[in-house]
């Protein structure tokens, strides 16, 4: 009998722990006896991608550096919230700190659409050039007139396409099919213009749209692919490179003020930090797993050539008229300076 009532006390108290840790911290309740402040950081993707891995990082980053005063409470896989919700939690005061993907933000500021343009930036070192620097910048300040606070971008990496109707080689080879798209503007006229179909949804869904046939195939990076096992439903990846994802990590303005300065300093050192060793680690995971890919699956996978990515880049370029006026003139010429 004491063994059980023992049993029970220490499932009660683990039990108890866990949730009066999860309180808003900006709750009356914010600091509990420990004096520990908790703060929830909810995303969609899973432990093993670039944001799964930047979260675990930052929430190790910020315990070390608050002594375990401070803890970063990670739920990955949209176990809390989907991407089409994760805004309104964070605004509602749920959840404390997202991550989602700058495609997914145009409701907020049309601006955000820079980052979503075909081949916006040649090259890692371009994009990283662009995400950190003039344009990041002003994306993240944008926020500001939504109440939120833009904390750092980042980066996961390029876009591939995969599908069942291949292989994709031209941009001829994509009309006529259906892909599901992240809610953007710009990605929807992307495919418009190549003559596909675009259906917009959640990326919990995703794997399930393209098993079902609702779709015959989607644009991610490498690491989505991977973790999402797209590889198993889809007959051909084609290595386009042909647009940006990352993310914008943010929290809302009230959670934020409500913290103490040293609190403040402490989550900035830490994303700083964070952001930088995800520069990094992100292309890393993009390389192995796409080997990874290579040696589970037989998908089909086709590198665009140098020629056929001037195609594809021509092909599109009439987007970057179409959106001068939603974007802005200073943004795209920011990202002219980044070419030269
Ligand atoms: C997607 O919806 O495809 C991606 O934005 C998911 C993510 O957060 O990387």
């Amino acid at each position: 009998l004491l063994t059980c009532l023992g049993l029970a006390l220490i499932v009660y108290l683990g039990y108890h722990n866990l949730f009066s840790q999860a309180e808003p911290p900006y709750d009356d309740d914010q600091e509990g006896l420990s004096g520990q402040i908790v703060f929830k950081f909810s995303h969609v993707v899973a432990e093993n991608t670039p944001k799964g891995q930047a979260a675990a990082k930052f929430a190790e980053l910020v315990a070390q550096k608050s002594k375990g005063q401070i803890q970063i409470v990670v739920f990955p896989n949209g176990s809390l919230y989907s991407d089409i919700e994760e805004i309104n939690a964070l605004k509602d005061g749920q959840v404390q700190i997202i991550a989602p993907s700058t495609s997914k933000l145009g409701d907020l500021s049309p601006k955000w659409g820079v980052l979503d343009l075909p081949f916006a930036f040649e090259n890692y070192e371009a994009m990283q050039s662009g995400i950190h620097g003039d344009i990041g910048q002003a994306l993240l300040d944008s926020l500001q007139e939504d109440e939120l606070i833009g904390l750092a971008h980042w980066s996961n990496g390029f876009k591939q396409i995969t599908t069942n109707k291949g292989p994709i080689k031209e941009p001829a080879d994509i009309a006529g099919q259906k892909l599901r798209i992240m809610p953007s503007e710009i990605i929807r006229e992307q495919f418009h213009l190549l003559g596909a179909a675009t259906v917009e949804e959640s990326f919990n869904s995703t794997y399930n749209l393209i098993e079902t046939g609702q779709v015959d195939g989607e644009e991610n990076t490498i690491s989505n692919i991977y973790s999402r096992k797209f590889y198993n439903v889809q007959k051909h990846l084609t290595i386009s490179n042909h647009g940006y994802l990352g993310y914008a990590v943010m929290m809302d303005q009230k959670a934020w003020n409500q913290q103490t300065e040293s609190t403040q300093q402490i989550l900035l050192e830490a994303m700083e930090e964070t952001t930088d060793w995800n520069d990094q680690n992100a292309s890393k995971i993009n390389e192995e797993q796409l080997e990874l890919i290579k040696q589970k699956s037989d998908i089909q996978i086709y590198e665009l050539t140098a020629a056929e990515k001037q195609q594809w880049a021509e092909k599109m370029a009439p987007l970057y008229e179409q959106f001068r006026e939603t974007i802005g003139a200073a943004l795209l010429e920011d990202l002219d300076k980044l070419q030269e």
